[in-house]
């Protein structure tokens, strides 16, 4: 990609460059390469010309794609087509259906949406020009309808859209409720790089012990988390435990919400 960029995306250029990357890359060339040469008899100069012939399909395709899409411009469905792979991912990310239009870019976000972002925004790290998370947990924690989970789904698509990740949703009530203690350290809820548990409380008194297992892995490794919750700090500690409420306090990012119920409102689209 950076030599299609550095040539301006003008297809001899490219080829030309392509061609004298092959040139230099023959004395360690791949065996896959060197018998894709050999097969169809490509010297250098074939090599550019397929290569040509290669991105000039390539083009034509995507020139198709972009008048066939009734979009005006190159930027419009390059956007377009990020947009459909963010709503991909929130689909799949397993969230109720009412929740997947939920989007940082939303015309007006409600407090609990703002502080996921800037939260979001600062889990995000890059480092010599790849970006990664830095594995901290935010609990959203307020009383039904201040759009906590909305918000938690917002963050998830953000840091889905920067990273490439795909973020796994989970249900407090029924999450843990089919998986055995000694198998909560090896399971997607553990190990996935980005977890929603929605409704922290809500869950079955017997399953403690797991959700103090799942919180006592995922912030050993640092892996990033959103908790939504009915349940204020005390209450958290009451339920479960000081040694869960230890580690909130230091691996988390706490933010409390008041205020009416947006049951019902209208909704807000990007
Ligand atoms: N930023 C927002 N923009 C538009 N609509 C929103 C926003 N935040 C919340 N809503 C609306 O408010 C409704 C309730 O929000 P949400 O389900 O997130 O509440 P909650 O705090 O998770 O409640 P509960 O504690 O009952 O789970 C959502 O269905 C959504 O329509
Ligand atoms: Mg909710």
């Amino acid at each position: 990609m950076a030599v299609v960029e550095r040539r301006g995306g003008d297809p001899v250029a490219i080829g030309e460059a392509l061609t004298g990357f092959a040139r230099e890359a023959v004395a360690g060339t791949p065996d896959w390469l060197e018998a894709y040469i050999r097969r169809d008899r490509l010297d250098e100069r074939g090599l550019g010309d397929a290569l040509r012939a290669m991105w000039a399909a390539h083009e034509a395709a995507r020139q198709k794609r972009i008048r066939e899409s009734g979009c005006g411009s190159e930027d419009e469905l390059d956007w377009r087509e990020r947009e459909a792979e963010s709503q991909f991912r929130v689909e799949r990310m397993g969230a109720p259906a009412r929740l997947w239009e939920a989007h940082y870019l939303a015309r007006k976000l409600h407090a609990p949406a703002e502080a996921a972002l800037a939260w979001a925004q600062a889990e995000v790290v890059e480092r010599d020009g790849v970006r990664s998370l830095r594995g901290t947990c935010l609990v959203l924690s307020g009383p039904p309808g201040v759009g906590k989970s909305w918000a938690a789904v917002a963050a998830a698509r953000y840091l889905a859209d920067e990273t490439g990740i795909q973020p796994l949703w989970a249900y407090a009530a029924d999450a843990l409720a089919g998986v055995e203690l000694r198998d909560v350290r090896g399971s997607a809820l553990a190990t996935t790089p980005v977890l929603v548990v929605d409704d922290l409380g809500t869950d079955d008194a017997r399953d403690r012990a797991k959700w103090d297992a799942l919180f006592y892995r995922r912030h050993g490794n640092r892996r990033t988390t959103v908790v939504t919750t009915n349940l204020s700090p005390e209450a958290v500690r009451d339920r479960f435990g000081a040694r869960v409420m230890d580690r909130l306090a230091e691996w988390a990012t706490w933010r409390s919400f008041g205020g009416p119920s947006r049951r019902g409102e209208g909704e807000q689209s990007p």
